[in-house]
């Protein structure tokens, strides 16, 4: 327990009598003036408005005041100078993504094609920095319109990638003066998308796309995304739609859709697991995706075999001929592709093929494993993949016995699982139902506290005034410690056209199950690395409990900061809630990375407390 938290919060009983009873003064007048402030109402359920008493700021200040002295006084006690505010990186990390170095990576002997996985454990750079924004940086549109129209500015890519036709989903994509237009909805220049998505759902036997959520596809994991318009028409249609691609230095695809506002994540078919639990996703779609997906024994067909959920589709979308050393179309009599063999093999069924676009079912059936020859892929051992998080690929089929093998076209319809699914992921319906209470209520709070105001001299209560819309948009909201997905429920219910990334920290309990069967997205993550994100692409960052969780870790709670501050776009917002301890904590991180702080106080007689931050729009 040599942990960061632990030294700090362990100073309170530290050994030295002189700095103790100088604490225990300071504690007792915190103390002193939590009973006093308490006597004020909470700031949280005040919905009738009631005259702001004075004394009720008065308090406030001086109990801020108060706690910031302790600290100073600690470290002052500590010997240690007081904490400055770090200095912003270079202009070559302006795009910076940690873990993604090739050269770092080649150079600690990472070869055929592993330099350019995600290795956290080469070379972490020890200066410690912000990131900053390119100089022509500006705050994107609104959602629908920024799904349209971005900013150039603010993404990192060449005039060649523009003028580059690659794949049909690149092609859409103009250039005009500062902005980059796709006009993929009206169907101005190519109406490309909405063909392609109907002949999908046509090719799986529906009338239109818009019968994929009645035919139980809600979840869809796109390879290799373009610049993101099938995933804007999926969205479109309410599918949760999540773009998944390597890491590029310039022209992301990743770093585009998530400037769109479309969900997205860096993640890469190489070596390792995507960190998603097994039997995830209703769909999973490639189109010139580029990988070679009968190489290597088809392992890497097997890790899509293992994310698929039992009657999910494999899209795939490949010139013919170009289907990379297979070519399915181009069979010999009675001589089967490597392509096909290993999809039977894995109890895949080619549905159908048209032009270039190829379809297959996985089975519905879990005993069609026990009827293939002998020596087909073996299934796993029960249990392997509970938590995997980049784990190495490995060369059997998973999920087939677990609890959560439920084909996606038995599944209930709606978001809301019943009873009988929540089970399923050993939840009682009554803890399920009151947890999503609370963050209906959380979340009306948050809403009317993210607003600029609440930094001025007199801050608004929250509930005395209708609560304004924040100021700036916000369309990608992550939460770092996600729990049943409350929070992204909540948002749904309240119509906000917000997408969440509900991340799920290892070692804390594995809920991204039950997240992903509600047909929400999200993802397993180490807060003690960085996050597989572009600088700059998300509007809001909310953990709950999470600095508590990481209390018990060895890893430092700057570097987490820090990382967070380089995942925020300028003007975006930090929501923190814990323990008074954590809090104050983390006001005084968020001083030394430049973000404006208010700790809210919630004034029920509980040790929990609000941090609201919002990083400024630090200009050159
Ligand atoms: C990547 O690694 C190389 C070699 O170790 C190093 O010189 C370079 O500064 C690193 N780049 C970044 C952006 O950290
Ligand atoms: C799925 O539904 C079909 C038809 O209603 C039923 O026959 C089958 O047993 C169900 N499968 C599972 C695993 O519940
Ligand atoms: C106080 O309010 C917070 C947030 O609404 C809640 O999590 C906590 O349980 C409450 N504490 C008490 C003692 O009621």
């Amino acid at each position: 327990m040599r942990s960061f938290w632990f030294n700090k919060l362990s100073v309170i009983f530290g050994p030295r009598p002189p700095v103790s009873w100088l604490l225990l003064c300071l504690v007792s007048l915190l103390a002193l003036i939590a009973v006093l402030g308490s006597s004020s109402s909470n700031a949280f359920d005040s919905v009738t408005p009631t005259p702001v008493p004075d004394i009720y700021l008065n308090y406030r200040r001086l109990k801020e005041q108060a706690a910031v002295d302790y600290l100073e006084l600690r470290s002052l006690s500590l010997g240690a100078s007081r904490q400055r505010e770090l200095g912003l990186c270079g202009k070559e990390r302006e795009n910076y993504v940690p873990c993604y170095n090739v050269s770092a990576n080649l150079l600690a002997g990472f070869k055929d094609g592993e330099e350019f996985d995600r290795h956290c454990e080469v070379l972490r750079d020890r200066n410690r920095c912000l990131v900053r924004s390119p100089k022509d940086y500006k705050s994107p549109l609104r959602w629908p319109a920024g799904r349209d129209v971005i900013w150039s500015g603010n993404v990192k890519i060449t005039k060649d990638q523009f003028l580059s036709s690659g794949s049909m989903t690149k092609r859409l994509m103009l250039l005009e003066e500062n902005q980059i237009a796709f006009h993929s909805e009206d169907g101005l220049i190519f109406d490309g998308v909405k063909d392609y998505s109907r002949q999908i759902a046509e090719m799986i036997g529906l009338g239109s796309d818009s019968d994929f959520l009645q035919a139980g596809v809600r979840t869809v994991l796109d390879i290799g995304c373009g610049f993101g318009s099938f995933g804007a028409h999926l969205v479109s249609l309410k599918l949760m739609a999540v773009c998944i691609a390597a890491y590029e230095a310039t022209g992301s695809q990743v770093q585009l859709a998530l400037e769109r506002g479309l969900p997205a994540i860096i993640g890469s078919f190489i070596s390792r697991q995507l960190p998603y639990p097994s039997l995830s996703f209703d769909m999973v779609h490639c189109a010139q995706c580029g990988i070679v997906w009968d190489k290597k024994d088809g392992i890497l067909l097997i890790e899509v075999d293992r994310v698929l959920k039992p009657g999910g589709y494999f899209v795939l979308t490949s010139p013919s001929g170009k289907l990379h050393g297979t070519a399915v179309g181009k069979r010999k009599r009675n001589v089967l592709t490597p392509m096909e063999e290993l999809t039977q093999e894995i109890c895949w069924s080619l549905l159908a093929q048209q032009d270039e676009t190829f379809i297959w079912q996985k089975t519905v059936d879990s005993d069609c494993y026990a009827s293939r020859k002998q020596s087909a892929i073996p299934l796993c051992k029960e249990g392997h993949d509970v938590q995997s998080y980049y784990q190495p690929l490995v060369s059997c089929i998973s999920g087939t016995s677990s609890k959560r093998w439920i084909p996606i076209q038995n599944r209930s319809a709606g978001s809301q699982l019943s009873a009988s699914e929540l089970e399923v992921h050993g939840v009682l319906p009554d803890n399920f139902f009151e947890d999503l209470r609370v963050w209906r209520s959380a979340l009306k709070n948050y809403w009317s506290l993210l607003t600029p105001l609440i930094f001025s001299d007199h801050p608004k209560r929250p509930g005395n005034e209708d609560p304004l819309p924040p100021f700036n948009m916000i369309r990608n909201v992550m939460d770092m410690n996600a729990h049943y997905g409350g929070l992204n429920a909540a948002f749904l219910e309240e119509k906000k056209s917000v997408w969440v990334m509900n991340v799920v920290p290892i070692r804390a309990r594995n809920t991204l199950p039950l997240i992903l069967d509600q047909g929400f997205t999200g993802i397993l993550h180490d807060w003690c690395e960085p996050f597989p994100t572009y600088p700059r692409t998300y509007d809001m960052l909310h953990a709950n409990g999470l600095l508590s969780h990481l209390s018990s870790e060895s890893c430092s709670a700057i570097d987490l900061f820090l990382e967070m501050d380089r995942m925020l776009r300028p003007e975006g917002w930090v929501v923190l809630s814990d323990k008074v301890g954590a809090i104050e904590m983390a006001r005084m991180l968020a001083t030394q990375i430049r973000w404006e702080a208010r700790v809210i106080d919630l004034q029920n007689g509980s040790d929990q407390r609000l941090l609201v931050c919002q990083k400024q729009f630090i200009k050159k």
